[in-house]
């Protein structure tokens, strides 16, 4: 990704990037931490438009990764009771927290249309991926 760009379009390139390689990641997209709110907000992805601009700490997969600092695989939405929903075509979801000097700052969240599409490679490349994002914010 070209560095001569600011920081939200490198990461909205590297959703574009990945939603268009990977054939099972049909929604890629970033959550940051909301200043000193206990939220997360939205921030670069590609694929369909959410409502759920800004989710509080503890709500859903991605509010619950802010919380617990833990890669979080959910091979099947339906299984899950704090599960915030954006399409009715998902059917499992990846979200790995990005560190920034050991504090978690935000995450990747990707959503696919397949169940259980999810491997311990997809956990490993996103970890690095979100190391790499982490070294340019
Ligand atoms: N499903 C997420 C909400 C974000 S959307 O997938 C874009 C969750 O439960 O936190």
């Amino acid at each position: 990704i070209a560095s001569n760009k600011t920081v939200d379009q490198r990461l909205l390139d590297l959703c574009t990037l990945l939603k268009t390689h990977v054939s099972y990641y049909d929604w890629v997209g970033f959550y940051f931490k909301n200043g000193n709110k206990n939220e997360l907000k939205l921030g670069p992805y590609a694929g369909a438009p959410t409502d759920h601009t800004i989710i509080p700490f503890g709500k859903g997969i991605c509010g619950q990764v802010a919380v617990s600092n833990q890669n979080f695989v959910v091979p099947d939405v339906t299984a899950q009771d704090n599960y915030i929903a954006c399409s009715i075509t998902v059917k499992a979801e990846i979200v790995i927290p990005i560190f920034v000097d050991g504090e978690n700052i935000g995450q990747i969240d990707i959503d696919s249309n397949t169940k259980d599409p999810f491997t311990k490679a997809d956990e490993h490349f996103l970890e690095f991926v979100c190391q790499e994002v982490a070294a340019i914010l």
